[in-house]
């Protein structure tokens, strides 16, 4: 009995001493980062408040200025939305009271009917707003969503993700674009439904999520960018690309949108084919021969000149973030092992900036658009959201 007791008590003290050799590297990148990430947005948002402006950064132009976008643009959530990610990991109320302010400066979003993406917008500003700050932002949730909703097409069960009237899209012929990052704005809905009762949201965020699972996807479950729909048939009229390589090419930020899109479809249905595919999704990205070995991807599984072609740190930041929530549906170590990879590729200077550097954007070698000729080799204010948030979630996890 003693014996046993004694190495029962030898098995604990191994375990334990095991797992704490393991915690402090965790700790280390996780307090390393948010202390980085610090000083990067300390400076970034010191510079904004000086010029007495609301200005909410996105990118670098070609002369390395800091690019402002106005609310209506479909990235100006993420600034807002790092703040409150800030705030979260800090608890300085330094950066609680800037991301009210840049929060708040979005309010007319809840209006915007003419493209698909204010679940971006809205989501990670005024929803993380009340998931990290406790704000009572509800009524702009539920605006939001009745807007994004007026993008609904019942006959062909799917959010018209952009306008065919107007812009670069009017060249194309299309008629009821759908694009895959459209799962994104999902969550908005769904969490419409939590707040208002309303099932009207829920409904049509799985009818999207359905029919986007049913038609964007190939045999080997990479996706599709754009599916066009005939809007009064749901018929599908064609299968293309905007932002990858070709039609039948994969675009990196596609697929990581797709598996944090499933994931996350799945967290508030339980519908085990929506994790089956996130699932699937994973496969494809981790056992594609594209992949470098620090597994951030090229911007396009299939672009011409790999290895000589630009990498998509965007991509893996959300595929990071997507594989902690997706760890924690499935008994399998492999994903969050994989996103801690990705968090120390992230982390090494070859992608994380310099202190004063990169325009105080935290993350390096972003990729826009190579087919539209913009934001190539950059940072963006999603990569950093993205990589903020899987710190969040990697350090939930630890807890
Ligand atoms: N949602 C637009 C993009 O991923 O570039």
């Amino acid at each position: 009995m003693r014996n046993s007791f004694l190495t029962l008590a030898g098995i604990s003290v191994l375990f334990f001493v095991g797992c704490k050799s393991k915690v402090p590297a965790t700790d280390d990148l996780i307090s390393d980062n948010v202390n980085n990430a610090v000083e990067q947005y300390s400076l970034m948002t010191n510079q904004i408040e000086k010029s007495g402006q609301v200005l909410n950064p996105r990118t670098l132009d070609k002369d390395g200025k800091t690019v402002y976008v106005p609310y209506r643009d479909w990235t100006s959530g993420f600034f807002p939305g790092s703040m409150w990610y800030l705030y979260h990991l800090t608890q300085d109320k330094k950066w609680e009271t800037l991301a009210v302010k840049y929060t708040e400066a979005l309010d007319s979003v809840q209006y915007l009917t003419w493209h698909h993406d204010v679940g971006f917008m809205a989501g990670c500003s005024f929803l993380n707003g009340m998931r990290l700050g406790n704000k009572d932002y509800r009524s702009v949730i539920v605006r939001t969503a009745k807007s994004l909703s007026t993008r609904f097409r019942p006959n062909a069960g799917v959010i018209q993700s952009w306008d065919v009237n107007n812009s670069w899209q009017a060249e194309r012929g299309w008629k009821c674009p759908v694009i895959i990052d459209n799962m994104m704005n999902l969550e908005l809905l769904f969490e419409a439904t939590c707040f208002s009762g309303d099932s009207t949201y829920y409904n049509i965020a799985v009818s999207h999520a359905d029919q986007t699972l049913k038609n964007h996807f190939r045999t080997d479950n990479s996706c599709y960018h754009v599916v066009d729909y005939e809007p009064e048939t749901g018929e599908v009229r064609k299968k293309q690309t905007a932002q990858g390589y070709a039609d039948e090419s994969s675009w990196a930020r596609g697929q990581a949108w797709a598996l944090y899109g499933y994931t996350m479809c799945y967290r508030y249905t339980r519908n085990p084919a929506y994790l089956m595919q996130a699932c699937n999704i994973y496969n494809f990205i981790f056992t594609n021969q594209k992949l470098p070995s620090d597994l951030i991807p090229y911007w396009d599984y299939d672009a011409l000149n790999i290895p000589n072609e630009p990498r998509d740190v965007s991509a893996a930041a959300i595929t990071a973030s997507a594989l902690y929530e997706l760890s924690g549906y499935v008994a399998d170590m492999k994903y969050k092992g994989t996103a801690d990879k990705i968090m120390e590729s992230l982390s090494a200077s070859g992608y994380r900036a310099e202190i004063g550097t990169n325009g105080y954007f935290i993350l390096k070698h972003s990729v826009g658009s190579i087919p539209h000729g913009v934001e190539i080799d950059v940072p963006l204010n999603y990569a950093d959201y993205y990589f903020l948030e899987a710190l969040k979630r990697k350090k939930d996890i630890g807890r």
